[in-house]
């Protein structure tokens, strides 16, 4: 029997970062039968109350490797991608322990949008067409070649949500892009794609591939998706858009492939595929891009509907071993209000108080009606104050989703802090 999965051998597990996404990973893993201990580096005030916070950024790769090691964890779950981008998961696995999240080298397939369309290509997956443009490229000829809808461009650098530009307005395209050519020496101007989007997280090592409830976030800023594009304002799984006939193409045309590449690179790639889809009028999926971690805050909405054991199945896909796991879903929906600080997504107001969200998020309890999942919390003198841009997010779970979004709602409704900034249309799409 593989190593940690004896009967009676409970886990100690590092989550790696401090966000909602590692709020509900801590959540998920705090309820799990076979965890023993949660450690977080750095977590927030959420799991401050629930795990072991641990004063240790999440981009220090040497340092969390020498908590990892100073902990003896069994396994450690990678919650952001910089840390992947930067090697986290080959020094842990060099050292012997489990790591959750791919290597460097096939976390490329976020760290850089030209590699993430070079592996589309390579394997025949659907997406847009594109050009590289650098300071010796036409760009007006490049514009001409996409005019008569949007133009989409899109840094080739990690830019944490907020490297891409969707825009019908020539003169903010053309700035876009010789700002990206100044700073990074090229850029993807990209086809437009049209219809509706969805997340779908794809678990994934050598020995097979779980597809979770395919989700829906909003990413612009404000109702009906408008403003600037965000981290995510909200989300909610599972999402409909997503028909039986949307994953058999999704799972044909993108998943298996996908798969195949990545379980035979020179490292196989152990962790979490966000597959980012736009779903056209005919029901074919797109790939709008490729993330190596959970989608923050697809993640919050998505681990409550796995019905068993996370702890085990993330484990089993760190050792290469997930296709012995079987893993179920529970028969409900989900949906996550976020609530974001004055200024976000530009510059942002923090250290304001935060009141109203009682106890909800502090009990680690998993799956009530509603919780707060805690992202940039932290506690000063007693006191529960924002220190980030996403500053938490309200989730409600039932039977239905409009059931999940009026429990959701009603929890957020009742936080205050001042300045604050939340959509009210989450789940529109569906409702
Ligand atoms: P990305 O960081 O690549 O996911 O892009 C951020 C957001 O921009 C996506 O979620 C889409 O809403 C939008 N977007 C990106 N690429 C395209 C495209 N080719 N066509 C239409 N919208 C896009
Ligand atoms: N919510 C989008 C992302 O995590 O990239």
């Amino acid at each position: 029997m593989p190593w940690g999965h004896e009967e009676g051998v409970r886990l100690k597990v590092l989550v790696v970062g401090g966000g909602g996404r590692e709020h509900s990973l801590a959540i998920a893993l705090v309820a799990s039968p076979t965890v023993a201990e949660v450690h977080l580096c750095p977590g927030n005030a959420g799991t401050s109350i629930i795990a072991t916070n641990h004063d240790c950024s999440a981009d220090d790769v040497d340092a969390v490797v020498i908590l990892a090691e100073q902990l003896s964890v069994d396994l450690v779950v990678v919650g952001p991608e910089a840390p992947l981008v930067n090697g986290l998961a080959d020094i842990l696995r060099q050292r012997g322990i489990a790591c959750f999240g791919p290597d460097a080298d096939n976390a490329m397939l976020e760290g850089s949008k030209l590699r993430a369309k070079q592996a589309m290509s390579n394997n025949g997956v659907p997406t847009a067409e594109y050009q590289i443009l650098r300071s010796d490229s036409d760009i007006d000829s490049a514009l001409d070649t996409y005019s008569g809808n949007p133009w989409v461009v899109k840094r080739d650098v990690l830019a944490g949500g907020k490297g891409v530009v969707v825009t019908s307005d020539r003169q903010v395209a053309r700035e876009a892009i010789i700002a990206a050519i100044d700073s990074d020496g090229e850029v993807l101007l990209e086809e437009f794609l049209s219809g509706e989007e969805a997340s779908v997280l794809v678990v994934m090592d050598e020995s097979g591939y779980v597809c979770l409830p395919a989700s829906q976030d909003h990413k612009r800023l404000g109702d009906g998706d408008s403003g600037p594009n965000t981290g995510g304002m909200g989300a909610y799984a599972p999402a409909p858009v997503f028909t039986d006939e949307v994953r058999r193409k999704t799972i044909d045309r993108i998943v298996k492939p996908m798969h195949e590449d990545l379980r035979n690179s020179e490292t196989p790639y152990r962790g979490v595929l966000y597959v980012g889809l736009m779903i056209n009028s005919e029901s074919d999926p797109f790939v709008v891009e490729f993330n190596v971690r959970f989608g923050d805050p697809e993640c919050q909405i998505t681990l409550p509907l796995v019905e068993t054991d996370l702890a085990q199945h993330l484990l089993a896909a760190a050792q290469g071993r997930l296709v012995e796991e079987e893993v179920r879903f529970l028969e409900a929906h989900c949906l996550t209000v976020v609530l974001a600080a004055e200024g976000y997504p530009g510059t942002v107001v923090k250290g304001r108080r935060i009141t109203g969200t009682g106890s909800r998020s502090q009990d680690g309890e998993h799956r009530s009606v509603s919780w707060v999942n805690h992202a940039g919390t932290g506690i000063v003198e007693g006191e529960l104050v924002s220190t980030g841009g996403r500053v938490l997010s309200a989730t409600g779970m039932g039977p239905s989703l409009s059931e999940a979004c009026e429990a959701a709602y009603r929890l957020i409704n009742g936080i205050e802090l001042e300045g604050s900034q939340h959509r009210s249309d989450i789940g529109y799409r569906a409702l």
